[in-house]
């Protein structure tokens, strides 16, 4: 039932902000006929980084995980002309239809989609001084989620906003027993926010077409 009201509420928010224009329809669209899992963020959610990577001033920006990139199209758009994403993904299917979808969405020279495992992608871009990012989005294998929270640290500089996709995870996160590999990652990035006093932030819940689930957003100060 309730989960029912969090769906149309969504479409609400969704069509009365106009969330979902062509480019971001199509982009879906060709994800599910690749046959990606449909784990991409939802527009309300989208719409929220967008405006996150907005309210930061954000040029150069960091993704953890791009499946279809349809979060890549979000985060991408709210960068200058002149700005960057680079996302990173292992998967090579989901890198190639990523980067047919940021074609499409006109955003090929803002985004650099590379193609690795994100833990030994990150150190690349570290030896290559690619960080000082001013927007990191993790939403990858969530065991990794300290490894990547690390990583952001080190790439970041004060008044970097970090981003973690699914930590709530129907709740099942405050659960301090709970055996899933995912919900110990969740309590790991919790974890990891904890112990670093420099990294100020909170968790958000969401709820609408994507269940019961949340982000944990900090900044670096
Ligand atoms: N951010 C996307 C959804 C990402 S789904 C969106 O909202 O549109 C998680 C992605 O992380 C998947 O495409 C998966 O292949 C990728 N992934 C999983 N393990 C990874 C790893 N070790 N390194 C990089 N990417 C990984
Ligand atoms: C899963 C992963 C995600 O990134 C997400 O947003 C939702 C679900 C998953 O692996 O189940
Ligand atoms: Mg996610």
């Amino acid at each position: 039932m309730a989960e029912k009201l969090w769906t149309k509420v969504d479409a609400y928010i969704d069509s009365q902000l106009g969330l979902a224009d062509e480019v971001l329809a199509e982009a879906l669209a060709a994800n599910r006929k690749a046959g990606l899992p449909k784990i991409d963020v939802s527009p309300s959610q989208g719409a929220l980084l967008h405006i996150l990577v907005k309210m930061c001033g954000a040029r150069r920006a960091l993704e953890i995980g791009t499946l279809g990139g349809y979060s890549s199209i979000w985060i991408a758009r709210a960068l200058p002309s002149d700005g960057r994403l680079v996302t990173l993904e292992y998967s090579p299917l989901h890198g190639e239809v990523a980067r047919a979808n940021l074609a499409r969405a006109g955003l090929a020279d803002r985004v650099e989609v590379r193609i690795g495992k994100a833990a030994e992608l990150l150190p690349q871009l570290a030896v290559e001084g690619a960080g000082d990012f001013d927007f990191v989005f993790i939403d990858a294998d969530k065991p990794s989620n300290p490894v990547y929270l690390e990583w952001a640290l080190r790439l970041s500089h004060p008044g970097t906003v970090i981003v973690v996709d699914n930590v709530i995870r129907d709740g099942e996160v405050a659960d301090p027993r709970a055996k899933d590999e995912n919900v110990k990652g969740s309590r790991a990035a919790f974890d990891f926010f904890a112990a670093h006093p420099g990294l100020v932030g909170t968790a958000v819940q969401t709820v609408g077409v994507k269940g019961y689930d949340g982000f944990l957003i900090g900044r670096v100060s």
